[in-house]
């Protein structure tokens, strides 16, 4: 494998604004990184933009940013709504809807649009890579998993997953940006869930169970992981700000790719989407938002 240093990314395109995409364009941009933040939806943009403003500013206020800092940092996002107008960033990370389909479809135009050196990079949280890296024939090689955390600012981890056809100078170049971005990379491999959500999900379907069966309350489950496991978030209340959608599709993909019933999400979990009582974003998920 060549480990000889990769060369420094200038710029830096992230397809979606919603959570995850804008907290990759942020945290890219406070690294000096260019970042495009690419959106078809306008509205999308903007909240992408105020979230980008408003933690910039809170981070000056706190005395942790220099006005200054923030103000470079701001300035170095551009908000676009097509991929062609990002064309000339040397890496580019999906993080669009957690949708195969659609995903494969952004990867095509991902192939087509950005330099034939640029890293293809998906910010899936439970979607075969390999499947993904189908989608682009000959480039597979350059196509990665590249998985953050949220609050992207905030969470040091990044989950890189070599697909099947990655090659070692793309997972060495995954490596050095995370590390650029302030990030720690860490190897998982291509399986459903790779390590994060393989093991989170099933904690969170299982702390359903636990409130459906009324082991406990919802808030004296939450408490119990708290105070006892040491959890910054208690399970349900991390299920809602993750999105009892998003929960139990992961579960869904776990399910039918691992072929085992105990993956199957809990029925409580599925009746609240059905309900769409979403978590943090709909404003009720196991917990009511609206009341505070
Ligand atoms: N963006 C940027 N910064 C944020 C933020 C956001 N969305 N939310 C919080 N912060 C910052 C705050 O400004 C604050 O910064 P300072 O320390 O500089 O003051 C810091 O984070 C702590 O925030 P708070 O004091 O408001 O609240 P807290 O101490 O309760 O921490 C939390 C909030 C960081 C979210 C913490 O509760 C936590 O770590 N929760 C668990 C999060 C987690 O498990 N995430 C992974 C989810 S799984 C996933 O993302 C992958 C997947 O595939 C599903």
């Amino acid at each position: 494998m060549n480990i000889s240093a990769p060369t420094p990314v200038k710029t830096i395109a992230v397809i979606g604004a919603g959570t995850m995409g804008s907290g990759i364009a942020l945290t890219a941009a406070q690294a000096g990184i260019a970042a495009f933040q690419v959106d078809l939806s306008a509205a999308q943009l903007e909240k992408a933009k105020a979230y980008h403003l408003k933690t910039l500013a809170r981070a000056v206020e706190k005395g942790k940013l220099q006005q200054a800092d923030a103000d470079a940092a701001a300035k170095r996002i551009s908000y676009v709504a097509t991929m062609a107008e990002a064309k000339s960033a040397d890496w580019a990370v999906e993080a669009a809807t957690e949708n195969v389909e659609i995903k494969k479809k952004i990867f095509k135009e991902m192939a087509a649009t950005f330099p034939a050196h640029a890293v293809l990079a998906t910010n899936t949280s439970s979607i075969s890579i390999t499947d993904l890296a189908s989608a682009v024939g000959a480039d597979a090689h350059r196509v990665i998993g590249m998985h953050f955390f949220n609050p992207v600012p905030i969470m040091a981890l990044v989950e890189v997953i070599k697909g099947l056809a990655t090659s070692d100078e793309t997972t060495q170049r995954t490596i050095a940006l995370s590390i650029a971005m302030g990030k720690t990379p860490v190897p998982a491999n291509d399986r459903a869930g790779f390590v994060s959500n393989r093991v989170l999900m099933p904690m969170i379907n299982e702390a359903f169970y636990a409130c459906m069966e009324g082991v406990a309350k919802p808030e004296d489950i939450d408490q119990i992981m708290k105070l006892g496991c040491n959890f910054p978030m208690g399970p349900l209340r991390l299920a809602d700000f993750i999105g009892l959608d998003v929960c139990h599709d992961i579960m869904m993909v776990l399910y039918r790719e691992l072929g085992d019933q105990k993956f199957f999400p809990c029925p409580m979990l599925r009746q609240l989407v059905q309900a769409g009582r979403l978590g943090d974003k709909s404003g009720r998920g196991v917990f009511d938002y609206a009341k505070k």
